[in-house]
Parts: C-alpha cells; structure tokens; sequence
C-alpha cells in the first residue's frame, strides 16, 4: 500500500547501525518493488536473511492448463474439490487450479492444516476467505482474517497460513503487483473520497513476529519456470521470522468485503464502480449487498453484455443472485464468461427484476484481459452444461 507504516524497532536514519539489547547488529533489508523506483519497506532482522543451507524441487500440484475449447461460458463448482472433515489439507500445498493464464491464476482451497513457511516469487497474492478464520503469519507480522476478508501479500513476502478450524480460501496469484486502481488514488497514494473504501478500512500488521529458533527451517517457494510455475523448497539457517521491526509503504494487508461501499444510481452502474483491485491484465471486483437502480423504468439486473477485450470469472459466495436463476449456480460456484460470447441475465431474470429495490447477493469477480485457460479443478467441476442455460439445455435441464 502507498502509505507509510511503522512496526517495531526501527533506527532513527535509515541505512544506519541498529543493535539489539546486547549490542550485537540487526541486519537492513530493503524490499522494493519496481528495482528501487516503487513502494518499499526496510525490515531489520535478527540474522542474514539468505542463509540458505539447503534447497530441493518443490513438486507442486497439478498446474496444466488447457485452453478453452471449443470456446463455451462454463459453470465450475469449487465445493465439490474438497472432501469433509479433517483433511490434513493447507493453504498454501493444498491449493486445486481453476483458471489461468500469465497473468494470473485463480485456485481454491479448503484448508484445516498450518501451511509451511511459503514465498510466492511470481507476484502478489489476493485471498479472500470464503469461509472460516486464518491467521496469516508473515514476516511483517500477524493479519487476522476471517470470513469476507481479502488478504493482500506482496511479492517475495515470506508467511504461512494458519487456519482455526476450516478455512476455505479462494487463492487469486497474479504475476504482477496488485492495489488500488489509480482513478481511487490522489497523486501522492491517498485513496480519494470517491472510492469505495479508505485506508480505516484497511488492517496491517500492528506487532513484529519473532520466532527465537536456532533450528534450520523450510520455505516453500513458488517461483516462475518450466511452463509457467515452479516450485523450490529452500532451507534457511534461521527462522525467517526474526523482525523486529520494519517501516515503509510495502506489507500486507486485509479488508473485509463489507467494508466496501457499493456506489448505486438511478440505471445500471457498470462493473468498473464495483472494482476493488486489479493486477497487469486483471481486475478484481465484487458485487455486494446494495440498494439497485431506481430510476421508474430501470431495469436492475445487467443488460447483455459482450466482453471484447476480457474473460470473466465470477464467485459467487452468498445470497440470492437474481441474474442468474435458472442455472444451477449457487454458493461455491463459479462462472467463466469468456470474450467472444455475449452474456447476460438467465431467461426471466431480466423482466423478473423490474421493481426490485435491492440485491442480496456477495460475489468476487475477476477479469483477465487475456483469455483463461482451463486448470485440473475446473475440469474436475466444469457442469458441462451451463453454456445452455440461456436457451432452455439441450437436454431440456436448464431452462
Ligand atoms: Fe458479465
């Protein structure tokens, strides 16, 4: 995030000698984005952080992606991924591939299992809980996130995911950085009185976390490679939770879905006022519960709409979600509307809209502006009959 944060202990100048109690000095490392021409943040540790004594493959997960063809909308169901009860499942390993492209890859997971130590190399990290609570140990410290919440992790940020209970967690990894768009933003980083949310919305890390071990310990590191993703196991000497204290404009953070203020008007309000966040080729918008169009002739639900330049995904989390009735989806689902077909309402949503005065329905969507491929888990979900919900299905199912 653009504005300026302090944990901790940190030196009165920059770049100069900080010692612990017992005198012995903490070593300065400078997390930059962009080379050193973006955010950053100065993080004071315990001990050289790039101790590594050993490193392995790290074999991740299925990752093939096949292209989406022959080209349909298709109706994914993330609930049917996971098994019940106690799985020994984390957030982190566990994670099933949905949809992705080089810009960014959505996965789901249902985790009852700490993660181990983790460092996404390829670039920042969105999850939003879907369900159930998590502690997000990282090495800035601690974001506690629950239900609704979006978790935002830099780049390069070492942490692991700690759920309590079960945590199911749609995973959004972009290949690129993610925040605020720059229409939210004053010139200097504020985010300005029309946007939907304000830095009191936002939580950080308020305490350093400082694990005191002497034992070498494994990081799990996703990194780019063969096909797109690969995967590293490094071990470290020390725990690289060894901060004591750290300032500037670069760490995680989390906000709560509820936290975002839907901006409504007397005709239908396009995607774009419903944005989040995005990445380099995406967006990140949510649809949450508001008061809809109120114009006497409007029509709340969307109007058809072809997506030239974009594939959509949409989760849906909760409520009742008005334009698509009649086609099987609900909580847990997951529609890819992809550019090249025109999409909109079921059949009946559109005229059974009129006069309703407000939308309960929660749902996180992301557009890509290159075309998704296809993962193990939607191939795994894929209904292979929603691209008929608007014309009755061919077997007659889906009218
Ligand atoms: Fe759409």
């Amino acid at each position: 995030m653009p504005y300026y944060r302090s944990v901790g202990h940190v030196p009165r100048k920059r770049h100069t000698q900080h010692r612990s109690p017992e005198g012995t000095l903490y070593f300065e490392e400078l997390m930059g984005e962009e080379g050193f021409s973006s955010n950053s943040s100065l993080l004071y540790h315990v001990n050289i952080p790039s101790t590594v004594v050993d490193y392995r493959a790290w074999e991740l997960p299925d990752q093939s992606l096949v292209p989406n063809h022959p080209l349909v909308p298709r109706h994914l169901s993330t609930h049917k991924l996971f098994d019940e009860g106690a799985t020994g499942v984390d957030a982190v390993t566990g994670r099933r591939l949905l949809l992705g492209n080089g810009d960014v890859r959505l996965s789901y997971v249902v985790a009852d299992a700490a993660s181990p130590l983790y460092r996404n190399g390829i670039g920042d990290e969105c999850l939003y809980v879907e369900d159930g609570e998590a502690v997000i140990e990282t090495v800035f410290g601690d974001l506690e996130v629950g239900r609704g919440d979006y978790a935002i992790v830099p780049r390069a940020t070492t942490f692991r995911i700690v759920p309590t209970g079960v945590a199911r967690i749609y995973a959004i990894e972009a290949s690129s950085h993610i925040g605020p768009p720059k229409r939210y933003l004053s010139k200097f980083g504020q985010l300005l009185e029309h946007a939907p949310y304000c830095e009191r919305d936002l939580r950080m890390p308020t305490e350093p976390r400082v694990v005191e071990s002497d034992e070498p310990v494994e990081v799990h590191i996703r990194h780019r490679g063969p096909g797109g993703v690969a995967g590293t196991v490094h071990t470290v000497q020390h725990h690289p939770f060894d901060v004591v204290g750290w300032d500037g404009g670069l760490y995680p953070y989390a906000f709560n879905i509820s936290d975002f203020e839907p901006i409504t008007g007397r005709l239908h309000q396009p995607p774009p006022v419903h944005q989040v966040v995005e990445g380099h080729n995406f967006v990140i918008c949510n649809f949450v519960p508001r008061k809809v169009d109120y114009h006497p002739l409007s029509i709340p639900v969307p109007y058809y709409h072809s997506n030239v330049d974009s594939d959509e995904v949409m989760f849906y989390v909760e409520g009742d979600y008005e334009a698509r009735k009649g086609s099987g989806i609900g909580p847990g689902s997951i529609s890819l509307h992809p550019g090249g077909h025109p999409h909109g309402p079921q059949p009946g949503a559109y005229e059974k809209a009129i006069g309703v005065e407000e939308f309960d329905e929660l749902a996180v969507m992301v557009d890509t502006f290159r075309p998704l491929d296809l993962g193990e888990a939607a191939r795994a979900t894929d209904d292979g009959v929603y691209a008929y919900s608007w014309s009755g299905g061919s077997d007659g199912s889906h009218a």
